[in-house]
Formats: structure tokens, sequence, C-alpha cells
């Protein structure tokens, strides 16, 4: 005999939920994080903005954004809903719970004009007006054969130091590097104690070593049968070319350690600086960053454009209903975007705008697939030739 699922209910989670959601979003993701961290990223929520799905007094769902700053291109900052901590338990799931929680926690968006997320599979948030808007490229390099050429300076200026007696100093070249990073995020201090904190239960690996040089730095662990094999990058953040050579000629330097892993931007210099390119094996490709645009002229009035554009966008947002007709003119850079009536140039759905947003993706692309439409062939080059970026997006940090 089956039997008839009682509907679900959403609504705003209170305090005597959260070991009902912990234990949802452990099983969800098949991990425990430690209660502290756990604290951390709650003093990042705005009020109300975790919402839960019930069947009965049951919790069997949880969605949740923390208060978020997205940089953009051209060096502004947005405030940006990070969705995060989104799971349903494996007995309600595909019974709806996803869908009512989204639609009830885009409801309590109204701060902000972007919202962004990490997703766990690529399947889920496209039909919420989610878009791919940054690239990982994983990279390793065979470092004991690697060799610079002789024509890459050799700055020097680096120092081994312990972290966390360095903090000042950390904390001031991450916050320059997210000002020119599309897709740099603030870190706020108790994020930064929850990093230098380095906790057992949220690593693999050694504890963490830095390399500190005025203008960059590199965090890593080293991993391994016996603990010496492969250095891992958790962090690498130059705000100038020197030191970016400069901490990768350490990098490269160290003796005894067979392979760098660095999760990266496509189109990296490290090849480029090393007489053989084929020792840096790009290991992986994967989205990182994924935006919905909630305010649409506001978002694309915040970045910086590379060339003049005037053009018509009708952008579709199935389920939760956002998206419309919009006139973007650009002119020496900027833009100017306001609701229209006037007939549309390019037809897309709001994920792929997200997708556009930071530069990591052409219209192009969208263009040949048939998911951008346009009545004029050569409006997708100009769209290309508008929304590229100096500075290619990489994600802040995962939250
Ligand atoms: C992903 C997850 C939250 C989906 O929850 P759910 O309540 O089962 O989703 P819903 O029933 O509301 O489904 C909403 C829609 O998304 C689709 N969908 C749900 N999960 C999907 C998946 N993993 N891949 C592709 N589509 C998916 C459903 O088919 C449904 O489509 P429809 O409206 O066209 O019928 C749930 O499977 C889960 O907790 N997974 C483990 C943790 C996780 O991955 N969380 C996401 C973190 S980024």
């Amino acid at each position: 005999m089956t039997h008839a699922p009682t509907p679900l209910t959403i609504r705003t989670a209170h305090e005597a939920d959260w070991p009902a959601i912990t234990l949802i979003a452990a099983t969800g993701f098949g991990s425990w994080r430690a209660p502290e961290t756990n604290e951390v990223w709650r003093t990042m929520m705005p009020a109300d903005s975790a919402v839960v799905a019930c069947d009965g007094t049951d919790v069997v769902g949880v969605a949740l954004f923390l208060d978020l700053q997205l940089t953009v291109p051209g060096g502004a900052v947005l405030p940006m809903a990070g969705v995060s901590f989104v799971a349903v338990a494996p007995t309600h799931r595909r019974r709806g719970a996803l869908n009512g929680m989204f639609a009830e926690m885009h409801r309590r968006m109204d701060a902000y004009p972007i919202a962004g997320l990490e997703a766990s599979e690529a399947g889920i948030y496209g039909r919420f007006g989610y878009g791919p808007a940054t690239v990982w490229e994983s990279l390793a390099v065979d470092r004991a054969q690697a060799r610079f050429r002789a024509d890459v300076p050799d700055p020097g200026g680096v120092r081994i130091v312990r972290p966390a007696e360095h903090r000042e100093q950390l904390e001031d070249i991450y916050e320059r590097w997210r000002l020119q990073t599309p897709g740099g995020l603030y870190t706020p201090p108790r994020l930064w104690d929850e990093v230098l904190a380095d906790r057992e239960s949220s690593r693999q690996g050694t504890p963490l070593f830095c390399l500190l040089h005025a203008d960059g730095f590199a965090m890593y662990r080293v991993h391994g049968h016996d603990e010496t094999k492969n250095v891992e990058i958790t962090k690498l953040a130059a705000v100038t070319p020197q030191a970016q050579i400069a901490l990768w000629r350490v990098l490269v330097g160290l003796d005894l350690k067979e392979t760098i892993r660095v999760d990266t931007h496509p189109g990296h210099v490290l090849p480029y600086l090393l007489t053989d390119h084929r020792l840096v094996r790009t290991t992986g490709v994967e989205d990182g960053l994924w935006l919905r645009m909630l305010d649409i002229p506001t978002v694309l009035e915040a970045r910086s454009f590379a060339a003049d554009l005037s053009v018509v966008l009708d952008i579709s947002d199935e389920i939760l209903g956002g998206g419309g007709r919009f006139a973007l003119e650009v002119r020496g850079g900027r833009a100017h975007c306001v609701p229209t009536d006037a007939d549309a140039d390019v037809h897309t759905d709001l994920s792929v705008l997200g997708s556009l947003y930071l530069g990591a993706h052409r219209a192009s692309a969208f263009a040949s697939a048939q998911r951008l439409r346009c009545n004029d062939s050569g409006l997708p080059a100009r769209l290309d030739a508008a929304f590229a970026t100096a500075v290619p997006a990489e994600l802040g940090y995962g939250f």
C-alpha cells in the first residue's frame, strides 16, 4: 500500500529549527561541518533569510542566503544575496520543496540587485534564472622538470610566514585583490578568523603554509600518501604581475614536491612563464559562481563595458517571474539601461544574461547554441566586444 504524501509548507526558519537544519544539510552534502564554522556563516545572514520546508512539524528542507558584496567588471561592488545551505531530506526529495523554498526566499531579496550561488550539480539552478558566471580551471604543474624562461624576471621579495601572524597584511592584499577582480567577495573579519583558525575538521592535508609578498600571497597545504608529494594551493591572490611571478618562482621551487595544484581562472599566466608549457596540465574545468540578476538595470549599469552598444534585450524568467524588456545603451564604457516597450534585438533568458555578466562566457557561444537569438547576425560579436573584461573573473571564495 502506498500512502499519499502530505503537502509541504514553507516558512521562516526559527532558532529552534537549527539542529534539524544542520542535520538535513549534513545529510544532503554527506559531511559534517564544525559547529563553530556554521556559527560564522550564520553571522553573515540577514534577518529572515533562511526558509524551511516542513512536513507537519518536521523540518525537511532548508535554503538561505548570506549578505555578500560582489565586485563587478570595472571595480564597482554590488550587494549580493549569496544563496547557500540548500538541502532537502532524501525522504522528501522531488516533492517541490526546492521550488517552494526558492519562490519564498527570492521574495525576501528586495535589498539585493543580484543573487549568486555555487551549484552542487549543474542541472539544478538554470530554471531559476541562475547562469554560471565564473569558471574554475584546475591546473597541475609537474614542478620537478619545470624551468622558468630566461626572459621571465625574478622579482624576489617572498617570505615564508605563519599566516595567523600576518593577518593584517593578508587582509590588505586580499582586499586589494578582490576589488580589482570581477567575482571577488568582501571577507568579513569573522570569516578571516575562520580561515586562519585552520580547523582540522574543515581541511584535508597539512595545516596551512603561507608565502607572503608585499603585493600577493599564496596559502597551500601538502597532500599525498606520505604527506610530501602534492601541494594544493587554497588561495593565491596577487595584485601585480610581479607578485604573481615571484610567488610562482617559489612554488615551483618547492623541492621534494611532485605537483603543485591550483584552481584558477582560464588563461592563467603560469604556462607562459615556463620553457615547457606542457608541464602545466589542465586537470578539470568547472563552473564557479552562478548569478541571477534581480534588478537588471542596476546590475548592468554597475559594470564598465569594453565597447559601445545599443540594444533592446528581451529577457525571460519563467519560474520566478523576473526579466522583462530593457533598452541598453553603452557609451564610453558606461551603461544606461531602462525598461522599454520597443521591439527587442536580443531574446534570451535570465540565466544567459547572468553568464555574460562577468565576461567569462561569450554571447556568440550562446547564439551558436540558439540560446540567445538576434535578428542581426552581427550582434553577438558586438555583445562579445562590449561584455569582454580586461581582468578575468574569479570567485573570491566558496560560500
Ligand atoms: C537539489 C535538491 C535541493 C533538490 O530538492 P527537491 O526538493 O528534490 O527539488 P524539487 O522537488 O523542488 O524540484 C524542483 C525542480 O528541480 C528539478 N531538480 C531537482 N533536483 C535536481 C537535480 N539534482 N538535477 C536536475 N534537476 C533537479 C526537479 O526535477 C524539479 O523540476 P520541475 O519543477 O520541472 O519538476 C535536493 O536533491 C538535495 O538536497 N540534494 C542534495 C544537496 C544538494 O545538492 N543541494 C544543493 C546545493 S547547491
